[in-house]
């Protein structure tokens, strides 16, 4: 794992969009794998100052997003589609016919998750895949103890999560229980993956995900098996980790070319 620390949100929001425009200038075609909630914001509004100031374009990206609530349709203010249409689709120059999110709404859930695998499929695969984490240790929204060989599933979120997101809800009884989520294994197919954290929230995942065992308990320490993922955080997210000045030492002895 390439793990990049920062003092603040804002800087570390910076290295994250730093990466993300990288592969977009570089790469003809990209597939983009996103995340919603409220970690990728200031990413996102990095991205959107950089399309508006001429720098970049998404004009031949294809995005999937990880997930979506089931029960939610698109046009719900609270649903992921509509998260993504107001924070970053609507203000830069992706082709709207490019986006994808998993169908929430679908008539048949099962229909619609293997239809989002083949869709991912039939694009190449995703080069980029964007990923927050949740306080349980969650990716996607692939709670503990689900299976690390998942795909494209409806998953029941956990208690925590459902409380972590009413702040979203004008209650906690309007969170839908249900999620249709990208499974681990499709996560794990991404050619690499930028998770980002911040806050100490989440300094308790961050530890687990990158020090402790590999293990369901804690979904994202799977990523210790990936071949390549950025990890960035901020000075917060980063406090638990035992061996901090190790990956700060790292970083700063870095060659050119091994940097993101
Ligand atoms: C969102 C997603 C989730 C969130 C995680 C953290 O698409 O897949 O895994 O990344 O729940 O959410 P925030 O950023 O709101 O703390």
């Amino acid at each position: 794992m390439e793990i990049l620390i920062r003092d603040t949100p804002e800087a570390s929001a910076q290295v994250a969009a730093d990466v993300v425009s990288k592969i977009i200038r570089e790469r003809a075609n990209l597939v983009l794998g996103l995340a919603t909630g409220g970690t990728p914001l200031r990413m996102y509004q990095e991205l959107i100052r950089m399309h508006q100031a001429g720098k970049l374009s998404f004009q031949n990206c294809t995005t999937f997003n990880l997930d979506e609530y089931v029960g939610l349709p698109p046009e719900d203010e609270r649903s992921y589609n509509h998260y993504m249409r107001s924070n970053l689709f609507d203000r830069v120059d992706l082709d709207p016919a490019q986006t994808h999110l998993p169908d929430g709404d679908a008539p048949d859930l099962r229909e619609a998750c293997r239809d989002y695998e083949q869709k991912i499929k039939d694009a190449g695969g995703i080069d980029l895949q964007v990923l927050g984490i949740g306080a349980n240790g969650h990716i996607g929204f692939n709670e503990p103890t689900g299976s690390l060989a998942s795909r494209t599933w409806v998953k029941i979120l956990s208690e925590q999560t459902i409380r972590d997101n009413s702040v979203y809800f004008d209650n906690p009884e309007e969170v839908p229980r249900h999620v249709v989520t990208m499974g681990i294994s499709t996560i794990m197919e991404a050619r690499h993956c930028l998770l980002l954290a911040s806050g100490a929230k989440k300094a308790n995942a961050v530890r687990r995900m990158i020090e402790g065992a590999v293990s369901a308990s804690c979904p994202a320490s799977i990523l210790q098996m990936h071949p390549r993922v950025t990890v960035v955080l901020d000075e917060e997210a980063a406090y638990l980790l035992a061996v901090k000045e190790h990956y700060k030492w790292i970083e700063r002895n870095k060659l050119d070319w091994q940097r993101y």
